[in-house]
């Protein structure tokens, strides 16, 4: 039987219940680290979703790094690791907060904001990679504005014009180069009035609901602002205007107040033909204000382009595609997880680590087609190692394979595992539910993938 970990145990009482027990959240749509502040772009015909990292335990917003998931199919979420941190520039003290990546010129540039050592003031400064995974590195050396206001945002628009939007208390603008990484003429405020941005009903003493997290887009021709509102807690509001500058309309509430984090970030974008809104709670066990999670709605605009009010659910976003297991997969492709953590591997890439006896990973959607022989995974392991089970539809459900896992002298020293499997057909739920009796971590896990001899 399982030896349910104590966090799962709260996550169940945090997410709805199968009658095998078995947790179903793919909200928050990362499950090993904390994560917030969504900005989620398309690239390649894949989604990724950049996030601020929330250390365990914080107690203020002091984080060091920048996140990078993406997806195919909005169920498996592939863990890139770090793609940027506040090493990567040499004037920031503190601070990795909530910021943006766009595409132009063949890179990438991701606008972030962190506490310039030299004066303390908040700053944004630029990222720039070649590729979208990065790692990113400092496009100037110094930052690119400095007002003490955060959450940067850009939209390059049809006219190839881009501006870059930041904010709290105000709203500011520039406009950007054509290189992304300069302006021209002075950042300027967008006046913030009750038409434009809403009425406030929080207690803070500000002229309007808008708070913080501008995500500004553009689609089928009309401007959208989705912000973080009224504080605190915070809700997310949006306003609409016929220009990047306004005048700015207010249109209402997106997402209620909800999900223990009394802040809140947005992050809209379509998808293969779907919309979704990306947001932040408190949902994973010892989950709250400094410690959010990153999950996904998905949603469909109306007729006039206003966007429905959504509210925060577990089930999160439809899965859109299936998984093909016969080509080889990264063990950090997670639905769902419980005890694990990723880092990064010798081989490239990342691999699962961390795994004690009753961890699980889900992958959703595997295509099993006409049915799987074997099962091979890339594991490496220090201590006596322990078994890769292989359940079917949840973690108590058919069990169609056992690898087992011996000491390969490291936790770098990677080996291949193959195992038979039966009964595995059709598209199915896959859990590796992962035990061992010795003490200490089981093995790690750079990738697998199932073979049809
Ligand atoms: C962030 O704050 C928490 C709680 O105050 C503290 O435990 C942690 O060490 C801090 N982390 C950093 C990187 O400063
Ligand atoms: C509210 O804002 C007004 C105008 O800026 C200021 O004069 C007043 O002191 C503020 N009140 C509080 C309680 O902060
Ligand atoms: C959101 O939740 C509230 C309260 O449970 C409910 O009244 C409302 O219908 C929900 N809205 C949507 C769009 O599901
Ligand atoms: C094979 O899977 C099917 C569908 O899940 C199930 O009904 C059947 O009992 C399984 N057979 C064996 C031998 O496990």
């Amino acid at each position: 039987m399982w030896t349910l970990k104590a966090s799962l145990s709260v996550l169940f009482l945090l997410v709805s219940l199968d009658d095998t027990g078995t947790a179903r959240a793919d909200n928050p749509i990362v499950q090993t680290i904390y994560t917030a502040d969504p900005a989620p772009i398309v690239y390649n015909n894949r989604l990724y979703c950049f996030t601020d990292h929330d250390l365990p335990s914080s107690t203020f917003f002091n984080m060091t790094d920048w996140r990078l998931f993406s997806t195919a199919d909005m169920a498996n979420w592939l863990d890139h690791g770090t793609v940027m941190s506040l090493k990567t520039f040499s004037w920031a003290s503190a601070n990795a907060w909530a910021g943006q990546v766009v595409s132009r010129n063949n890179k990438f540039y991701y606008y972030a904001p962190m506490v310039h050592g030299a004066t303390g003031a908040m700053a944004i400064g630029v990222g720039v990679s070649d590729t979208i995974t990065g790692p990113y590195v400092d496009a100037l050396g110094h930052p690119l504005v400095e007002n003490n206001e955060i959450d940067p945002t850009v939209l390059i628009d049809d006219d190839g014009q881009a501006y870059l939007y930041w904010a709290n208390p105000d709203l500011w603008y520039v406009k950007l180069n054509q290189d992304m990484i300069s302006y021209s003429g002075s950042p300027a405020m967008i006046q913030l009035t009750v038409a434009g941005f809403g009425a406030r009903s929080g207690s803070e003493n500000r002229t309007t609901s808008f708070e913080e997290g501008p995500w500004v887009y553009k689609r089928n021709g009309l401007y959208y602002n989705v912000f973080a509102a009224d504080c605190c807690s915070e809700d997310i509001r949006y306003s609409t205007s016929p220009g990047p500058l306004g005048p700015w309309t207010y249109r209402g509430v997106v997402m209620p107040t909800q999900g223990s984090s009394f802040t809140n970030h947005p992050g809209v974008i379509d998808y293969k033909g779907n919309s979704y809104f990306f947001y932040h709670n408190g949902a994973l066990p010892g989950g709250g204000g400094y410690d959010r999670s990153v999950a996904v709605e998905r949603f469909v605009y109306n007729a006039d382009g206003s966007i429905p009010q959504m509210n925060m659910t577990t089930t999160g976003a439809p899965r859109i595609d299936t998984l093909n297991p016969y080509q080889r997969q990264e063990a950090e492709l997670i639905a769902g997880s419980s005890g694990v953590s990723t880092e990064v591997c010798s081989e490239g890439g990342l691999d699962v680590c961390n795994i004690n006896n009753g961890d699980y990973i889900k992958v959703e959607g595997v295509n099993f087609a006409n049915g799987a022989k074997s099962f091979s995974a890339r594991v490496a392991s220090a201590t006596t190692g322990g078994n890769i089970e292989l359940h079917l539809d949840s973690l108590h459900g058919a069990l169609i394979g056992t690898c087992a896992v011996r000491s390969t002298g490291g936790w770098q020293t990677w080996t291949t595992v193959t195992c038979s499997v039966s009964n595995a057909t059709g598209v199915r739920d896959l859990f590796f539910a992962y035990t061992g009796s010795g003490t200490g971590f089981l093995f790690n896990v750079n990738w697998w993938e199932f073979n049809k001899l």
